[in-house]
């Protein structure tokens, strides 16, 4: 009996190491986390630990900003389709929860062409070849924050491919304001969906993601 508890602790122990060791140093993997959930359930472990070190090591990366949960909704089905790694761009001082208060704070960080503080950053910036860049309109622009996060990586030789969600407007007048601030990326085809197009988010986001031919 001793035994077989030693048996189960040092297992359980084992596999949370693993589960340790292969997330990533950004947010969470939601694949990753798939993973770990078969490897439990499976007896051939060791071939579902190679599957999820592959998928830890995946090159694409979803970053994202969001106030009220719906381009975080986005973000999760985009990571889901492609066995990305999941980034929020969190400011580090939080908004306000009043949305009529944000309204006003917004637009003056809009015309102060403000670049909010963030709260962290992506340590493995060099590990992802593909961006995807996500955000709500706020006034027909990102939020200012996203211009941090832009400005502060290398965007040389990767793909960044933007997505958003708005009342309407969809990217609104955000994309060359993208393009100027993540220099030296190559700009693929992005996703605007309206807060009523979200029930069909995870439909239009497959949709999508075939044809930018970037589906697991
Ligand atoms: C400060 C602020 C400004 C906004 N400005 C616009 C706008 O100009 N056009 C628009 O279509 N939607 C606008 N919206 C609505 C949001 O884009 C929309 O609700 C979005 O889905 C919210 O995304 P989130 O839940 O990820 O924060 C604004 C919302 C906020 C909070």
């Amino acid at each position: 009996m001793k035994k077989l508890l030693t048996f189960i602790v040092s297992s359980a122990l084992a596999l949370s190491l693993v589960a340790c060791s292969s997330q990533s140093t950004v947010e969470e993997s939601v694949t990753a986390a798939a993973a770990e959930t078969e490897i439990s359930a499976d007896t051939n472990a060791s071939e579902e630990i190679t599957a999820q070190e592959e998928i830890s090591e995946g090159s694409v990366l979803v970053a994202y900003f969001s106030w009220s949960g719906n381009t975080e909704q986005m973000a999760r089905i985009i990571a889901g389709e492609t066995g990305a790694d999941l980034f929020e761009i969190v400011p580090a001082t939080p908004y306000t929860d009043d949305y009529d208060e944000l309204l006003d704070i917004a637009q003056q960080e809009q015309a102060d062409n403000t670049r909010p503080e963030l709260s962290a950053h992506v340590e493995n910036w060099d590990s992802y070849d593909t961006v995807f860049v996500g955000y709500p309109n706020w006034w027909s622009n990102a939020p200012m924050a996203v211009y941090t996060f832009l400005e502060s990586c290398d965007w040389t030789g990767k793909t960044l491919i933007p997505f958003n969600t708005s009342a309407g407007g969809g990217f609104g007048r955000s994309l060359s304001g993208i393009e100027e601030s993540a220099e030296g990326a190559e700009l693929l085809e992005g996703l605007a969906l309206t807060e009523s197009e979200l029930t069909d988010a995870q439909n239009r986001v497959t949709e999508w993601l075939k044809g930018l031919g970037l589906s697991l």
